[in-house]
C-alpha cells in the first residue's frame, strides 16, 4: 500500500471486478483507453483482476483509493505495465473510473505515487506514458506531474470518423527525483 495526501494505492482485490464494471463500458471514459472500440466483458475485466492478484511478471497494477474512505474502495487504477528490467523502463497506464472524480488532482497524485514505486523500487530509468491526442486532461495532467512530449505517431488512432496522433511523453528518474525529492518515506 502506499498512502498519498489524497489518494491510497492498495493491492487489487476480487470484489474490485464489480466496481470496475461499473465504468469500464462508459464511453466518455474509454474514449481514452486502449479498449475504446470493443465493449469489455465481465470476463475480460476478471481475467485482467485474476492475473493482479498473482503480482509479478512485467506488470504491476495497483488501485486507487480515496485515502478517507475507509473501506478503500476502488475509485480507479494505476500500472506499470511492459515493465523491461533489461532496460530499466515501463509504460504507466491510468484510469480513473468516477466522472465526478476526475479533474481533482487525484490522478496526478496517484502518478506520482506509482512513479516514486517504479524509480525507487523497481530501480526504473524511465517511465512512458502514451495518450490520444484529443485526451486533453490526460495531456494537462502529465505535463504538470514533469513528463514531456517526446513524439507522435502521426493520425494513428481512428475515433468517430477522423484519424488522431498518438502521443508519446516520458520521465527520467533523475528528472523525478529532482522534481520529487524525499519520496522514500512512502516505502518505509
Ligand atoms: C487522465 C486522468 C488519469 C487524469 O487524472 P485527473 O485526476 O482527472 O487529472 P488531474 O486533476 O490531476 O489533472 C487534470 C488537469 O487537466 C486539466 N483539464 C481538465 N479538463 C481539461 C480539458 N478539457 N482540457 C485541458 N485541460 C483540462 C485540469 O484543469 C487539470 O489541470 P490543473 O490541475 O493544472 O488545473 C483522468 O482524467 C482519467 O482517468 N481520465 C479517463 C481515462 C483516461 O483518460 N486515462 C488515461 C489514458 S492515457
Amino acid at each position: 500500500m502506499i498512502v498519498g495526501e489524497k489518494v491510497v494505492l492498495r493491492e487489487y482485490r476480487k470484489e474490485d471486478i464489480d466496481d470496475i464494471m461499473k465504468w469500464v463500458n462508459n464511453p466518455r471514459i474509454r474514449k481514452y483507453l486502449g479498449f475504446s472500440v470493443f465493449p469489455q466483458t465481465r470476463q475480460q475485466c476478471e481475467d485482467y483482476v485474476e492475473r493482479q492478484l498473482r503480482p509479478g511478471g512485467d506488470e504491476c497494477a495497483m488501485v486507487i483509493s480515496l485515502r478517507d474512505d475507509p473501506q478503500l474502495r476502488y475509485i480507479g487504477g494505476v500500472g506499470l505495465h511492459r515493465i523491461n528490467y533489461i532496460h530499466r523502463n515501463a509504460e504507466l497506464g491510468i484510469a480513473i473510473g468516477r466522472e465526478e472524480l476526475l479533474g481533482r488532482g487525484l490522478g496526478a497524485e496517484a502518478i506520482v505515487l506509482m512513479c516514486a514505486f517504479g524509480f525507487l523500487r523497481l530501480g526504473l530509468h524511465k517511465i512512458n506514458i502514451r495518450h490520444y491526442e484529443y485526451n486533453l486532461r490526460g495531456a494537462a495532467c502529465y505535463n504538470k506531474v514533469g513528463f514531456v512530449e517526446v513524439g507522435r505517431l502521426r493520425q494513428n488512432i481512428y475515433f468517430n470518423g477522423r484519424f488522431y496522433d498518438e502521443v508519446y511523453m516520458d520521465m527520467l528518474a533523475d528528472e523525478f527525483f529532482r522534481r520529487y525529492p524525499n519520496k522514500e518515506h512512502l516505502f518505509e
